[in-house]
């Protein structure tokens, strides 16, 4: 039975630029390149999890703008059922980024993505609990995330919860969640959290899964990176349809480690999201 896993999130049209340096205050430098691909935290992670071979659904608002057919096609192109992405008067959110040798760095401009509302949300509440897993990240709103965790928890979904951005989707969010999905700077910000599965994502080092009290380092795999845009969002996704096909947190750590590591070699978010085939390749010692 392929599991079934529903995203309530952001869906973004990124436009990104690769510098040599950032430039200082008043410097205008050129940039080696640009490109725009389909994003945004949840798409990302929806579409991740289709090619991972999950039924898929999204819950979110874009824009009746060009844009909002961009991403739109995209989920079509990867058979992610979208009667719960409702298409609003807002512009469709758009995230300018930035790659340089060194780091990545993202501004959103949320347009339509804050728009979604806990009344759209309780609109696909059959879908939401009919689901295996229910993905939340931190760029929707934090009362339209908490109704769909709500929800989620009503029909006996699992809740996986990745607060990136971190902000105030988190405490709403936190109490609600299963699973939650942190990177280094995201755990600092959490502190101690009473949920039972806490996994930390290391980059290159892999991931620790914290579960029940009982620590595990899950060790990473070797990757060349091209556009490590999206890779966070490729591991969520990724451990959430490994749990829900029954594997236990540190398997499905192993599984999203490698899912992660093909993600990076890749430009653009959804560009990059692999298929379950390239996963399984990655795997094999
Ligand atoms: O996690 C990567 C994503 O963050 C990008 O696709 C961008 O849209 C922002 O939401």
């Amino acid at each position: 039975m392929r599991p079934r896993v529903v995203c309530v999130g952001s869906l973004n049209h990124d436009i990104t630029v690769w510098v040599p340096r950032r430039p200082r205050p008043d410097e205008t430098i050129h940039g080696d390149r640009v490109a725009e691909f389909r994003g945004g935290k949840g798409a990302n992670q929806i579409v991740a999890a289709a090619r991972l071979g999950a039924d898929t659904s999204m819950i979110g608002c874009v824009g009746e703008d060009p844009r909002g057919d961009f991403l739109l096609a995209g989920l079509d192109a990867d058979g992610v059922d979208r009667t719960g992405v409702l298409r609003v008067p807002d512009p469709t959110g758009v995230a300018l980024i930035t790659i340089d040798p060194d780091d990545v760095s993202i501004i959103v401009v949320a347009g339509a993505n804050a728009a979604l509302t806990p009344s759209m949300v309780e609109r696909s509440a059959g879908t939401i609990g009919s689901a295996d897993v229910l993905l939340l990240q931190g760029e929707v709103s934090a009362a339209a995330s908490e109704a769909a965790a709500r929800v989620a928890r009503s029909g006996g979904t699992r809740v996986v919860f990745n607060p990136a951005p971190f902000n105030e989707v988190a405490p709403a969010v936190v109490p609600l969640a299963d699973v939650v999905i942190v990177n280094r700077e995201e755990a600092r910000l959490l502190g101690e959290v009473a949920v039972e599965t806490v996994v930390t994502t290391l980059g290159g080092g892999g991931s620790e899964v914290s579960h029940r009290g009982e620590v595990t380092a899950v060790p990473g795999f070797g990757a060349t990176v091209v556009d490590p845009t999206g890779a966070g969002d490729c591991f969520a996704a990724a451990l959430a349809v490994s749990l829900a096909e029954g594997a236990d947190p540190v398997e499905a750590a192993r599984f999203a480690n490698a899912a992660g590591a093909c993600a990076v070699e890749v430009a653009g978010a959804q560009p990059s999201m692999p298929t379950r085939e390239m996963v399984e390749a990655r795997l094999i010692p």
